[in-house]
Protein backbone atom coordinates (compact mmCIF):
# COMPACT_ATOMS: atom_id res chain seq x y z
CA UNK A 1 0.00 0.00 0.00
CA UNK A 2 1.13 3.00 -0.73
CA UNK A 3 0.70 6.31 1.32
CA UNK A 4 1.54 9.81 0.54
CA UNK A 5 1.74 13.27 2.53
CA UNK A 6 0.27 16.35 0.53
CA UNK A 7 1.09 19.38 2.79
CA UNK A 8 0.04 22.66 2.40
CA UNK A 9 1.97 25.05 2.76
CA UNK A 10 1.11 27.66 0.26
CA UNK A 11 -0.57 30.57 2.68
CA UNK A 12 1.27 33.31 3.49
CA UNK A 13 0.69 33.18 7.06
CA UNK A 14 -1.27 36.75 7.72
CA UNK A 15 -2.08 36.83 11.02
CA UNK A 16 0.76 35.26 12.59
CA UNK A 17 2.95 37.78 11.43
CA UNK A 18 0.11 41.03 11.88
CA UNK A 19 2.14 43.41 10.12
CA UNK A 20 5.14 41.98 10.69
CA UNK A 21 8.74 41.16 8.48
CA UNK A 22 8.97 38.15 9.69
CA UNK A 23 9.03 35.30 6.98
CA UNK A 24 5.12 33.53 6.44
CA UNK A 25 4.71 31.39 9.73
CA UNK A 26 5.55 28.18 8.13
CA UNK A 27 9.12 29.45 7.32
CA UNK A 28 9.46 30.69 10.90
CA UNK A 29 12.72 28.43 12.89
CA UNK A 30 11.65 26.19 15.04
CA UNK A 31 13.64 23.47 16.93
CA UNK A 32 16.38 23.66 14.88
CA UNK A 33 14.76 23.90 11.17
CA UNK A 34 11.42 25.70 10.47
CA UNK A 35 7.95 24.95 11.02
CA UNK A 36 7.65 23.11 7.44
CA UNK A 37 11.22 21.60 7.63
CA UNK A 38 9.82 20.15 11.00
CA UNK A 39 6.23 18.80 9.48
CA UNK A 40 7.69 17.43 6.58
CA UNK A 41 9.95 15.35 8.87
CA UNK A 42 7.40 14.18 10.77
CA UNK A 43 6.13 12.77 7.78
CA UNK A 44 9.44 11.74 5.62
CA UNK A 45 10.69 9.92 9.04
CA UNK A 46 6.83 7.89 9.65
CA UNK A 47 7.61 3.94 8.45
CA UNK A 48 4.18 4.11 7.21
CA UNK A 49 4.52 7.31 4.48
CA UNK A 50 6.18 6.67 1.15
CA UNK A 51 6.70 9.89 0.35
CA UNK A 52 5.77 13.91 1.00
CA UNK A 53 4.32 15.87 -1.93
CA UNK A 54 4.71 19.62 -0.22
CA UNK A 55 2.41 22.51 -1.66
CA UNK A 56 3.94 26.25 -1.95
CA UNK A 57 3.71 29.61 -2.46
CA UNK A 58 5.20 30.28 -6.23
CA UNK A 59 6.87 33.22 -4.49
CA UNK A 60 8.70 31.18 -2.01
CA UNK A 61 10.80 28.70 -3.70
CA UNK A 62 14.25 30.03 -2.25
CA UNK A 63 12.22 29.45 1.48
CA UNK A 64 11.37 25.97 0.25
CA UNK A 65 14.55 24.73 -0.36
CA UNK A 66 16.37 25.89 2.83
CA UNK A 67 13.43 24.35 5.06
CA UNK A 68 13.75 21.31 3.26
CA UNK A 69 17.35 20.68 3.16
CA UNK A 70 18.17 17.27 3.83
CA UNK A 71 14.79 15.97 3.91
CA UNK A 72 13.90 12.54 2.15
CA UNK A 73 11.06 11.39 0.24
CA UNK A 74 10.14 14.68 -0.96
CA UNK A 75 8.22 14.87 -4.15
CA UNK A 76 9.18 18.21 -6.22
CA UNK A 77 6.99 21.01 -4.78
CA UNK A 78 3.68 22.04 -6.21
CA UNK A 79 2.44 25.36 -6.57
CA UNK A 80 -0.82 26.31 -4.42
CA UNK A 81 -3.68 28.59 -5.58
CA UNK A 82 -5.64 31.40 -3.91
CA UNK A 83 -6.84 29.58 -1.33
CA UNK A 84 -6.05 26.36 0.69
CA UNK A 85 -8.45 24.21 -1.25
CA UNK A 86 -7.00 25.14 -4.33
CA UNK A 87 -3.56 24.04 -2.75
CA UNK A 88 -4.80 20.91 -1.87
CA UNK A 89 -6.35 20.38 -5.33
CA UNK A 90 -2.98 21.39 -6.62
CA UNK A 91 -0.82 18.97 -4.25
CA UNK A 92 -3.35 16.21 -5.19
CA UNK A 93 -3.03 16.78 -9.52
CA UNK A 94 0.27 16.49 -8.91
CA UNK A 95 0.24 12.83 -7.97
CA UNK A 96 -1.87 11.67 -10.70
CA UNK A 97 0.88 9.42 -12.00
CA UNK A 98 1.32 7.55 -9.06
CA UNK A 99 -1.70 7.26 -7.85
CA UNK A 100 -0.80 5.92 -3.98
CA UNK A 101 -3.94 4.12 -2.24
CA UNK A 102 -3.97 6.60 0.62
CA UNK A 103 -3.20 10.68 0.86
CA UNK A 104 -2.73 12.27 3.95
CA UNK A 105 -3.49 15.65 3.64
CA UNK A 106 -1.72 18.27 6.35
CA UNK A 107 -1.44 21.73 7.05
CA UNK A 108 2.14 23.40 7.15
CA UNK A 109 1.25 25.18 10.37
CA UNK A 110 0.89 22.22 12.53
CA UNK A 111 4.81 20.98 12.92
CA UNK A 112 3.53 18.82 16.32
CA UNK A 113 1.70 15.85 14.68
CA UNK A 114 3.09 13.05 16.29
CA UNK A 115 3.64 9.51 14.65
CA UNK A 116 1.23 7.83 16.27
CA UNK A 117 -1.75 10.13 14.81
CA UNK A 118 0.12 9.61 11.32
CA UNK A 119 -0.83 5.63 12.34
CA UNK A 120 -4.10 6.47 13.63
CA UNK A 121 -5.48 7.88 10.53
CA UNK A 122 -3.86 5.65 7.96
CA UNK A 123 -5.31 2.76 9.94
CA UNK A 124 -8.94 4.45 9.85
CA UNK A 125 -8.80 5.39 6.56
CA UNK A 126 -7.21 2.15 5.26
CA UNK A 127 -10.57 0.10 6.62
CA UNK A 128 -13.07 3.08 6.57
CA UNK A 129 -11.74 4.85 2.96
CA UNK A 130 -11.71 8.12 4.76
CA UNK A 131 -10.28 9.44 8.34
CA UNK A 132 -10.23 12.74 10.06
CA UNK A 133 -8.63 13.63 13.90
CA UNK A 134 -11.25 15.57 16.04
CA UNK A 135 -10.82 16.78 19.76
CA UNK A 136 -13.94 17.66 21.88
CA UNK A 137 -14.85 21.27 22.84
CA UNK A 138 -14.48 22.03 26.18
CA UNK A 139 -16.34 25.45 26.85
CA UNK A 140 -19.64 25.93 26.55
CA UNK A 141 -20.34 26.79 22.51
CA UNK A 142 -22.41 29.97 22.29
CA UNK A 143 -24.24 31.17 18.49
CA UNK A 144 -24.34 35.08 18.40
CA UNK A 145 -26.00 37.67 16.01
CA UNK A 146 -24.26 40.52 14.04
CA UNK A 147 -24.59 42.89 17.06
CA UNK A 148 -22.91 40.15 19.19
CA UNK A 149 -25.95 39.14 21.41
CA UNK A 150 -26.35 35.27 21.97
CA UNK A 151 -28.92 33.87 20.07
CA UNK A 152 -28.59 30.23 21.21
CA UNK A 153 -26.28 27.80 22.97
CA UNK A 154 -25.56 24.74 21.02
CA UNK A 155 -25.21 20.97 22.60
CA UNK A 156 -21.49 20.91 22.58
CA UNK A 157 -21.48 16.95 23.08
CA UNK A 158 -22.83 16.87 19.24
CA UNK A 159 -19.86 19.12 18.25
CA UNK A 160 -15.99 18.43 17.66
CA UNK A 161 -12.81 20.15 16.35
CA UNK A 162 -11.06 19.07 13.25
CA UNK A 163 -7.83 19.05 12.83
CA UNK A 164 -5.14 17.59 9.94
CA UNK A 165 -4.07 14.98 8.81
CA UNK A 166 -7.07 14.07 7.18
CA UNK A 167 -6.68 10.87 5.22
CA UNK A 168 -8.93 9.41 2.29
CA UNK A 169 -8.33 6.76 -0.77
CA UNK A 170 -6.62 9.17 -3.33
CA UNK A 171 -8.66 7.74 -5.88
CA UNK A 172 -12.27 9.52 -4.35
CA UNK A 173 -11.01 12.66 -2.30
CA UNK A 174 -9.21 13.94 -6.33
CA UNK A 175 -12.37 13.14 -7.77
CA UNK A 176 -14.38 15.27 -5.06
CA UNK A 177 -11.76 17.70 -5.04
CA UNK A 178 -12.41 18.38 -9.10
CA UNK A 179 -16.00 18.12 -9.14
CA UNK A 180 -16.26 20.81 -6.09
CA UNK A 181 -14.02 22.80 -7.60
CA UNK A 182 -15.82 22.46 -11.26
CA UNK A 183 -18.93 23.52 -9.22
CA UNK A 184 -17.22 26.77 -7.98
CA UNK A 185 -17.56 25.48 -4.47
CA UNK A 186 -15.28 26.69 -1.30
CA UNK A 187 -14.89 24.46 1.24
CA UNK A 188 -12.20 25.02 4.61
CA UNK A 189 -11.02 21.89 4.74
CA UNK A 190 -11.01 18.39 2.97
CA UNK A 191 -13.65 16.67 5.24
CA UNK A 192 -16.02 19.14 4.39
CA UNK A 193 -14.98 18.06 0.93
CA UNK A 194 -15.46 14.51 1.41
CA UNK A 195 -18.70 15.23 3.38
CA UNK A 196 -20.13 16.95 0.41
CA UNK A 197 -19.54 14.32 -1.82
CA UNK A 198 -20.56 11.56 0.13
CA UNK A 199 -17.93 9.81 1.33
CA UNK A 200 -17.16 7.84 4.71
CA UNK A 201 -15.09 9.51 6.95
CA UNK A 202 -14.63 8.53 10.56
CA UNK A 203 -13.32 10.04 13.37
CA UNK A 204 -10.34 9.58 15.28
CA UNK A 205 -8.87 10.88 18.82
CA UNK A 206 -7.20 13.84 17.65
CA UNK A 207 -3.96 15.43 19.66
CA UNK A 208 -4.33 18.71 22.11
CA UNK A 209 -0.53 19.36 21.11
CA UNK A 210 -1.48 19.30 17.50
CA UNK A 211 -2.24 23.06 17.30
CA UNK A 212 -2.53 25.32 13.80
CA UNK A 213 0.30 28.14 14.29
CA UNK A 214 -1.78 30.95 13.73
CA UNK A 215 -1.32 33.74 15.41
CA UNK A 216 1.46 36.32 17.02
CA UNK A 217 0.78 34.26 20.22
CA UNK A 218 1.49 30.73 19.03
CA UNK A 219 4.88 31.55 18.34
CA UNK A 220 5.26 33.14 21.82
CA UNK A 221 4.50 29.99 23.82
CA UNK A 222 6.72 27.33 24.22
CA UNK A 223 4.50 24.31 25.57
CA UNK A 224 3.90 23.24 21.83
CA UNK A 225 7.83 23.37 21.15
CA UNK A 226 8.29 21.07 24.24
CA UNK A 227 5.75 18.18 23.46
CA UNK A 228 8.14 17.60 20.65
CA UNK A 229 11.40 16.46 21.47
CA UNK A 230 14.43 19.27 20.82
CA UNK A 231 17.17 18.14 18.81
CA UNK A 232 20.47 17.75 19.79
CA UNK A 233 23.61 17.70 18.63
CA UNK A 234 25.85 14.07 18.37
CA UNK A 235 29.26 13.37 17.07
CA UNK A 236 30.63 9.38 15.02
CA UNK A 237 34.10 9.26 13.94
CA UNK A 238 34.95 6.21 11.85
CA UNK A 239 38.06 4.44 10.71
CA UNK A 240 39.08 1.95 8.16
CA UNK A 241 42.26 0.62 6.10
CA UNK A 242 42.66 -1.19 2.78
CA UNK A 243 45.72 -2.62 1.62
CA UNK A 244 46.70 -2.53 -2.20
CA UNK A 245 46.54 -5.06 -4.72
CA UNK A 246 47.58 -5.65 -8.24
CA UNK A 247 45.37 -3.37 -10.86
CA UNK A 248 45.28 0.14 -12.32
CA UNK A 249 42.33 2.12 -10.06
CA UNK A 250 41.20 2.57 -6.73
CA UNK A 251 37.89 3.54 -5.66
CA UNK A 252 37.47 6.57 -2.94
CA UNK A 253 34.19 8.49 -2.15
CA UNK A 254 32.60 6.07 -5.32
CA UNK A 255 35.40 8.06 -7.54
CA UNK A 256 37.61 5.63 -9.44
CA UNK A 257 41.26 6.97 -9.34
CA UNK A 258 43.28 5.73 -11.84
CA UNK A 259 46.70 4.62 -10.01
CA UNK A 260 49.19 1.76 -10.04
CA UNK A 261 47.42 -0.48 -7.64
CA UNK A 262 43.97 -1.12 -6.25
CA UNK A 263 42.75 -1.88 -3.18
CA UNK A 264 41.32 -5.55 -1.68
CA UNK A 265 38.89 -5.98 0.13
CA UNK A 266 35.56 -8.10 0.45
CA UNK A 267 33.20 -5.05 -0.84
CA UNK A 268 34.85 -2.45 -3.37
CA UNK A 269 37.28 -1.50 -0.74
CA UNK A 270 35.95 2.13 -0.62
CA UNK A 271 37.75 2.86 2.50
CA UNK A 272 36.41 6.76 2.27
CA UNK A 273 32.91 5.42 2.43
CA UNK A 274 33.12 2.57 4.86
CA UNK A 275 34.83 5.69 7.35
CA UNK A 276 32.10 7.23 6.49
CA UNK A 277 29.48 4.84 7.76
CA UNK A 278 31.01 4.25 10.47
CA UNK A 279 30.89 7.85 11.37
CA UNK A 280 26.94 8.18 11.02
CA UNK A 281 27.03 5.15 12.53
CA UNK A 282 29.09 6.10 15.14
CA UNK A 283 26.36 9.35 15.66
CA UNK A 284 23.52 7.13 16.05
CA UNK A 285 25.36 4.63 18.62
CA UNK A 286 24.28 1.98 16.42
CA UNK A 287 27.12 -0.23 15.84
CA UNK A 288 29.29 -0.38 12.64
CA UNK A 289 29.42 -0.95 9.12
CA UNK A 290 30.34 -5.12 9.64
CA UNK A 291 27.53 -5.46 12.06
CA UNK A 292 24.76 -4.29 9.43
CA UNK A 293 26.68 -5.24 6.53
CA UNK A 294 28.58 -8.81 7.72
CA UNK A 295 31.77 -9.40 5.30
CA UNK A 296 30.89 -13.27 6.17
CA UNK A 297 28.09 -12.49 3.57
CA UNK A 298 28.46 -12.97 0.17
CA UNK A 299 25.58 -10.41 -1.20
CA UNK A 300 28.17 -7.54 -0.61
CA UNK A 301 30.93 -9.41 -2.61
CA UNK A 302 32.17 -6.21 -4.83
CA UNK A 303 29.36 -4.52 -3.14
CA UNK A 304 29.65 -0.77 -4.49
CA UNK A 305 29.71 1.29 -0.93
CA UNK A 306 27.23 3.84 -1.85
CA UNK A 307 24.86 1.23 -0.26
CA UNK A 308 26.60 1.40 3.03
CA UNK A 309 26.58 5.00 3.11
CA UNK A 310 23.39 5.73 2.36
CA UNK A 311 22.20 2.66 4.39
CA UNK A 312 23.53 4.81 7.70
CA UNK A 313 21.99 8.10 6.17
CA UNK A 314 18.78 6.46 6.06
CA UNK A 315 18.76 5.39 9.31
CA UNK A 316 19.45 9.25 10.73
CA UNK A 317 16.74 10.03 8.94
CA UNK A 318 14.06 7.66 9.95
CA UNK A 319 14.92 8.65 13.88
CA UNK A 320 13.73 12.35 12.51
CA UNK A 321 17.16 13.72 12.27
CA UNK A 322 19.86 15.12 10.52
CA UNK A 323 23.12 15.17 8.98
CA UNK A 324 25.21 18.47 9.41
CA UNK A 325 28.53 17.76 8.05
CA UNK A 326 31.19 15.18 7.32
CA UNK A 327 34.68 15.68 7.18
CA UNK A 328 37.41 12.90 5.93
CA UNK A 329 41.18 12.32 6.02
CA UNK A 330 42.59 10.43 3.62
CA UNK A 331 46.00 8.94 4.68
CA UNK A 332 48.48 8.08 1.78
CA UNK A 333 51.53 8.96 -0.07
CA UNK A 334 49.81 8.45 -3.37
CA UNK A 335 47.93 8.36 -5.18
CA UNK A 336 47.52 12.53 -5.25
CA UNK A 337 44.05 13.20 -3.56
CA UNK A 338 43.71 16.74 -4.34
CA UNK A 339 42.82 16.48 -7.90
CA UNK A 340 40.07 14.46 -6.92
CA UNK A 341 39.11 16.41 -4.08
CA UNK A 342 35.92 18.18 -5.83
CA UNK A 343 34.76 15.15 -7.44
CA UNK A 344 34.46 12.97 -4.24
CA UNK A 345 33.16 15.68 -2.41
CA UNK A 346 30.32 16.15 -5.06
CA UNK A 347 29.91 12.49 -5.74
CA UNK A 348 28.85 12.08 -1.86
CA UNK A 349 26.95 15.10 -2.31
CA UNK A 350 24.70 13.78 -4.52
CA UNK A 351 24.39 9.99 -3.18
CA UNK A 352 23.55 11.73 0.50
CA UNK A 353 21.42 14.59 -0.93
CA UNK A 354 23.46 16.92 1.06
CA UNK A 355 24.74 20.39 -0.01
CA UNK A 356 28.44 20.71 -0.79
CA UNK A 357 29.13 22.68 2.10
CA UNK A 358 28.62 20.03 4.05
CA UNK A 359 31.00 18.02 3.01
CA UNK A 360 35.13 18.33 3.57
CA UNK A 361 37.22 15.83 1.95
CA UNK A 362 41.17 16.18 3.18
CA UNK A 363 44.44 13.98 2.53
CA UNK A 364 47.71 13.99 4.16
CA UNK A 365 50.69 11.23 3.75
CA UNK A 366 52.62 9.91 6.86
CA UNK A 367 55.84 10.83 6.67
CA UNK A 368 56.37 7.81 4.64
CA UNK A 369 55.93 6.01 8.13
CA UNK A 370 53.76 3.03 9.19
CA UNK A 371 51.89 0.81 6.57
CA UNK A 372 50.59 4.22 4.68
CA UNK A 373 53.57 5.60 4.90
CA UNK A 374 55.43 2.37 3.38
CA UNK A 375 52.62 2.19 0.56
CA UNK A 376 51.32 -0.95 1.80
CA UNK A 377 47.01 0.68 1.41
CA UNK A 378 45.25 3.66 2.59
CA UNK A 379 43.49 4.33 5.74
CA UNK A 380 40.64 6.91 6.10
CA UNK A 381 38.80 8.68 9.37
CA UNK A 382 35.83 10.64 9.20
CA UNK A 383 33.89 12.26 11.78
CA UNK A 384 30.35 12.79 11.16
CA UNK A 385 27.94 15.62 13.07
CA UNK A 386 24.25 14.85 13.12
CA UNK A 387 21.17 16.27 14.74
CA UNK A 388 18.77 13.89 16.44
CA UNK A 389 15.58 13.94 18.06
CA UNK A 390 16.24 13.53 22.19
CA UNK A 391 14.84 11.33 23.15
CA UNK A 392 16.64 10.40 26.42
CA UNK A 393 17.58 7.53 26.14
N1 LIG B 1 -2.61 27.29 2.64
C1 LIG B 1 -2.29 26.99 1.33
N2 LIG B 1 -2.72 27.76 0.30
C2 LIG B 1 -3.46 28.85 0.53
C3 LIG B 1 -3.83 29.17 1.86
C4 LIG B 1 -3.40 28.38 2.90
O1 LIG B 1 -1.57 26.01 1.11
N3 LIG B 1 -3.84 29.59 -0.51
C5 LIG B 1 -2.09 26.47 3.74
C6 LIG B 1 -1.27 27.27 4.74
O2 LIG B 1 0.08 27.40 4.30
C7 LIG B 1 -1.41 26.47 6.01
C8 LIG B 1 -2.76 25.75 5.85
O3 LIG B 1 -3.16 25.94 4.49
O4 LIG B 1 -0.39 25.52 6.19
C9 LIG B 1 -3.79 26.28 6.81
O5 LIG B 1 -4.08 27.65 6.49
P1 LIG B 1 -3.89 28.88 7.48
O6 LIG B 1 -3.51 28.42 8.83
O7 LIG B 1 -5.05 29.79 7.31
O8 LIG B 1 -2.55 29.59 6.87
P2 LIG B 1 -2.42 30.94 6.08
O9 LIG B 1 -3.51 31.07 5.09
O10 LIG B 1 -1.02 30.98 5.58
O11 LIG B 1 -2.56 32.02 7.25
P3 LIG B 1 -3.53 33.30 7.30
O12 LIG B 1 -4.91 32.80 7.02
O13 LIG B 1 -3.33 33.82 8.68
O14 LIG B 1 -3.01 34.24 6.25
MG1 LIG C 1 -5.62 31.18 5.74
Amino acid sequence: MTNIAVIVAAGMGLRANAGSTAPPKQYRPLNGRTVLGETVAAFAAHPEIDAVQVVIHPDHEDLYRHAVEGLERLRSPAMGGADRMASVKAGLDALSKEAPELVLIHDAARPFVSPALISGVIAAAAQRGGALPVLPIRDTVKRIDAAGVVSETLDRDTLRLAQTPQAFRYEDIVVAHQRAAADGLSFTDDACVAEWAGLPIECVTGDPNNIKLTTPADFESTAPAVARPQLITRVGTGFDVHGFAPGNAVILGGVSIPFSKALKGHSDADVVLHALTDAILGGLADGDIGHHFPPSSSTWKDADSTTFVTFAAKRVADRGGIIDHLDVTVLCEAPKIGPHRDAIRQNIAAMLSLPLGRISIKATTTERLGFAGRGEGIAASATATIRLPDTHE
